[in-house]
């Protein structure tokens, strides 16, 4: 097991990587500081990983709320659901709420978590890629509102969190090459030596081969913890970790929250971050093309879908919570492995972007 820290003062806390720890009984225990808990799972997990939740819990009184899957669910209508649940079961101040599934679970969870009663303790056991590589970290919970993704939400960090690997064994295909999408991310935002291991070893992580997952886990989890302990609340450098994101939201409410998954829309977003960037000057073509030749040898989407205009992407990324004074602000790329922040992006070159498609990076 490899155990790293997300250095926050007193809300400072660990992050297990390994794999079976599910089945430790004495990891997950000691961070229940009352006698009772809420797990809050899926339909999905629930049948796969609940009972040894439940086990690991020991004698905590626990509680359960299977909610139904997908991103769709990720509502205020659906985080009610976990208050009804609560309130009905009379669970004080103390309880603690446990997410065991993916990112929509962790997101949404948090957010109940950060909420009831002003405030409770919770545990994030993540059981995708993309959970235990991003959102399961840092500490950003929140639902989608209809006019914006993530639009409503909390900073809250949880009190641990337990990334077993071996549950990646039961993530569908599609699901495992999304999770791929985050952990590039973090080789173009600031570790070119991780894009080269990646570069060196995506083959290997599409094949879900145990021993790469975990150490992609791992870089990803320090990448991120680094950056989150320097930025808690993205006042600054924090919003790198939105690399690809601003398209990517757009991408994922203009088809429909859960037609494109999170990963897949990022990865597309990546790809016409490098676009513009290289339009800008930034970066050459053929930088662009290793980064949109990686994403593709993971199996993901470099095209944007050919139905969104330029008209909706502007409509959309106007809600995007990085917009300053009216001003969108992009992460962009001045190399591989050194993301930017900009606004101020010239209005004729990000819709050549927004227009490019199957040319993008083509330049
Ligand atoms: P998800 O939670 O929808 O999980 C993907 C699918 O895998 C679901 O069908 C789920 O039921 C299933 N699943 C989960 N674990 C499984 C397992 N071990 N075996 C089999 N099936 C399993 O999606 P996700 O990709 O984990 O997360 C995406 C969400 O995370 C989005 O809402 C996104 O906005 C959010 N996110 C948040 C942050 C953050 O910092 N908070 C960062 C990135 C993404
Ligand atoms: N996923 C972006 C962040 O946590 O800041």
């Amino acid at each position: 097991m490899i155990t790293l820290e997300v250095s926050l003062g007193e809300r400072a806390y660990p992050i297990f990587i390994g794999q079976g720890l599910l089945a430790q009984t004495n990891l997950l225990r000691p961070f229940v500081k009352g006698r009772r808990a809420l797990i809050v799972t899926n339909e999905v997990v629930a049948p796969l990983y609940l009972g040894a939740v439940r086990e690991a819990l020991g004698d905590v009184q626990c509680d359960t709320l299977i909610l139904p899957d997908g991103e769709h669910t990720k509502t205020l209508q659906t985080l009610s659901l976990i208050y009804d649940k609560l309130l009905a079961e009379r669970h004080e101040r103390s309880t603690t709420l446990v997410a065991l599934g993916g990112g929509v679970i962790g997101d949404i969870t948090g957010f109940a978590a950060a909420t009831y009663q002003r405030g409770v303790n919770f545990i994030q056991v993540p059981t995708t890629l993309l959970s235990q590589v991003d959102s399961s970290v840092g500490g950003k919970t929140g639902v989608n509102h209809p006019l914006g993704k993530n639009m409503i939400g909390a900073f809250y960090q949880p009190q641990c969190v337990i990334a077993d690997t071996q549950v990646l064994q039961s993530l569908p295909f599609r699901e495992l090459k999304a999770g791929l999408a985050e952990v590039i991310k973090y080789g173009l935002i600031d570790n070119l030596p991780f894009f080269e291991w990646l570069e060196a070893n995506v083959d290997g992580l599409v094949a879900g081969e145990q021993t790469l997952l975990a150490e992609a886990v791992k870089v990803s989890c320090q990448d991120k913890a680094r950056i989150v302990a320097a930025d808690e609340k993205e006042g600054g450098v924090r919003a790198l970790l939105n690399l690809g994101h601003t398209f990517g939201h757009a991408i994922e409410n203009a088809m429909g929250y859960g037609t494109w998954l999170h990963g897949e829309a990022v990865a597309a977003g990546m790809v016409m971050a490098a676009d513009l960037s290289v339009r800008l000057g930034w970066i050459s073509s053929a930088e662009a093309r290793r980064a949109k030749a990686l994403l593709q040898r993971a199996g993901l989407p470099v095209v944007p879908p050919a139905e969104i205009s330029v008209a909706d992407y502007m409509r959309l990324m106007a809600f995007d919570k990085k917009v300053v004074g009216g001003k969108i602000r992009f992460i962009l790329m001045r190399g591989l492995g050194q993301a930017v922040i900009e606004s101020g992006i010239d209005a004729a070159l990000l819709e050549q972007t927004l227009e490019a498609k199957e040319q993008l990076c083509e330049i």
